[in-house]
């Protein structure tokens, strides 16, 4: 995710940007650059790469007495990590610059509309629609410049402006990504997160969306974007020390994260359906009507974590698409006797989009004359280059080595291909799909409205079964690949042994390992196979197992055979995997801190596994 900072007031500006940069390295980046007024024109330094080239820039600029400026790390998302892609982005006279954090939706109509009215275009990033829209509205107001151009933009943005005629002056405003601001006397402060900060202030003003600011050494005044009215806004004391600003207050990295999948699954579907219409809006596929057409099946190809997101996305595609899909280990796939053609489409399936296995799969599939559409989170990744289309999902950088916000994103993006894939073969109806859109719009107020409740229950669970030595996990049809990756991330980060069993094959060898001191974890949301579930549920208990379920809130059925059951709301089947998967990742999280584990950095495990 790119981070931001902004500085006004008495400080030489590039100790204050560089160091508010490098305490948002955290965040995840591609590249950097920053920009501050000097005798009535604006300098830029932008690099590609780590901070460490930008200081190296800036060494020539050593001497500015500049006290206000921009800087910005940059997390591609659209365009490749280059110095030219790197923000700040200017107008085309050089005098005004933007830095933005966020996706504009709509950037590639108004791209096509400024360059008609004569606007040159130096990047491809969406941000740099932003910086032509200002110049376009500007006569000598600034802020209501600012005002017009978002009133034109739709998605979601944290911006900082500045303009050469009003060097002592930034403009910021917000929509659906983070902005915080400090104040301290004689000097205002923007970042997209807390520490970049702390070395200066700790009293800050977190920024609502709709809502700007301007901010001088003379104070910050706070306005709405769409009417301009004044807003009333509380100064806050943050308490936190570096370590816990940069997770945002939370313990660790992956709980931050596990927080983070409401924003996440939202960014992986902006732009990209619309709701009422069912149409699905997916340019960057690569492959034409043509190929999808033809298709005779589909291959996804994966390792750990990515794997479960294939095997959900088999029952999307089958159900809505009507295509074959084979769902493989990247490792077994590479040595197999392939039977794979241009009649197939292979799907590699990376968070990184550098794994190994992954890779070399592709490769392999492609030499045999497939297509090769990836979902990947890491734009200009070694598999997105040798693809022919990247579905890319928006989770922004995950740094827990355990995956949580990248399997629900890459969940969302398959969904959302399954969708595609099924309307490009007339599959399914507008009306179907546009039904299946708004279960999907749904998804993040559902889970951001229940993590509070799961997180509790699962505190609770962990302080009663942190001590057990085996888990078993089950699940059927699409909560099966959900209990393979609970099972997954209970042994990842808290060393227990956990295995995962579609509940069905309990019979044929898992029962025998059930007695009183095997928790065995139920996924039994009210769908179809609610009744088999029940079954097996009632098996374990009748061999003295411990049943730990996740279920319909109000199932008193379910809650009065199980020792624990953590309720989940009643949703489209659809969209349960989702939902069960946050509170398991939240027990496995818990279990681990009680057993005093490093859970964000698992022993032997690695984030990116660039060998075989
Ligand atoms: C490693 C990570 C897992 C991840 C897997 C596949 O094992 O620890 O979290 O699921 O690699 O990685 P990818 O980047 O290809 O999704």
């Amino acid at each position: 995710m790119c981070g931001i900072v902004g500085y006004v007031g008495y400080r030489k500006i590039l100790s204050v940007l560089m160091d508010g940069l490098k305490r948002l390295e955290y965040r995840g980046y591609d590249s950097a650059g920053v920009t501050w007024p000097e005798h009535g024109s604006l300098v830029r330094v932008r690099t590609r790469g780590k901070l460490s080239r930008l200081e190296e820039a800036l060494e020539e600029h050593r001497g500015t007495d500049s006290t206000a400026g921009l800087g910005h790390t940059r997390w591609a998302t659209h365009g490749e990590p280059t110095q030219q892609n790197a923000h700040p982005h200017s107008d085309c006279t050089g005098e005004l610059v933007v830095v933005h954090n966020g996706i504009i939706e709509n950037y590639y109509s108004l791209r096509e509309q400024l360059t008609a009215e004569g606007h040159k275009f130096k990047s491809e990033t969406d941000t740099e629609v932003l910086a032509h829209l200002i110049e376009k509205y500007l006569q000598d107001d600034i802020e209501a410049a600012v005002r017009k151009a978002l009133a034109d933009a739709s998605g979601a943005y944290a911006i900082g402006v500045l303009w050469a005629r009003r060097p002592d002056v930034l403009v910021a405003a917000r929509k659906h990504s983070p902005l915080v601001l400090g104040i301290s006397e004689g000097e205002a402060f923007m970042a997209s997160d807390v520490p970049a900060l702390l070395p200066y202030t700790r009293d800050v003003i977190f920024l609502d969306d709709g809502e700007m600011a301007i901010l001088s050494g003379s104070g910050i005044n706070i306005r709405s974007v769409t009417t301009g009215d004044d807003i009333e806004k509380t100064v806050q004391q943050i308490s936190w020390d570096a370590s816990m600003a940069e997770k945002a207050g939370y313990k660790h990295f992956m709980l931050k994260e596990i927080y983070e999948q409401p924003d996440a699954i939202l960014n992986t579907f902006r732009g990209r359906v619309v709701p009422g219409t069912g149409e699905i809006r997916l340019p960057e596929i690569g492959i034409g009507r043509e190929v999808i057409s033809r298709l005779k099946r589909i291959v996804f190809l994966a390792c750990g974590t990515s794997w479960h997101a294939g095997l959900v996305g088999k029952y999307w595609i089958e159900k809505w698409a009507k295509i074959p899909v084979e769902v493989d280990l990247a490792s077994e796939f590479r040595y197999r006797d392939l039977l794979i053609d241009q009649d197939v489409l292979t799907i590699p399936i990376s968070q990184s989009g550098e794994t190994a296995d992954t890779l070399a799969g592709l490769r392999i599939a492609k030499e045999r004359g497939s297509s090769i559409v990836s979902i990947c989170n890491v734009l200009g990744s070694t598999i997105t280059r040798e693809s022919d289309g990247t579905v890319y999902t928006h989770a922004g950088p995950e740094i827990g080595v355990a995956s949580t916000k990248a399997f629900t994103s890459q969940l969302t993006a398959l969904f959302i291909l399954a969708l595609f894939l099924a309307k490009e073969r007339n599959a399914m109806t507008d009306e179907d799909a546009s039904e299946k859109i708004g279960t999907l719009i749904s998804l993040p107020g559902i889970i951001e409205k229940h993590l509070p409740e799961w997180h509790n229950q699962c505190r609770d669970l962990a302080d009663e079964f942190y001590t057990k030595s085996d888990f078993l996990y089950l699940g059927r049809h699409l909560q099966f690949p959900i209990a393979l990756e609970g099972a997954l991330k209970l042994k990842e980060i808290s060393y227990i042994h956990a295995e995962g069993y579609a509940a069905g094959e309990m019979k044929h060898g898992p029962i025998a390992l059930i007695d009183r001191n095997m928790p065995v974890v139920a996924i039994v949301p009210g769908d179809h196979v609610y009744e088999k579930m029940i079954s097996n549920v009632e098996e374990v208990k009748s061999r003295r197992g411990i049943v730990i379920t996740l279920g319909r809130e109000g199932d008193e059925e379910l809650k009065r055979i199980s020792n624990a059951m953590i309720a989940c709301p009643d949703a489209e089947a659809e969209i349960n995997p989702f939902i069960y998967t946050v509170p398991l990742q939240l027990m496995a999280y818990e279990i681990a801190l009680a057993r005093g584990c490093d859970v964000d950095q698992p022993r032997n495990l690695a984030k990116s596994v660039t060998v075989e």
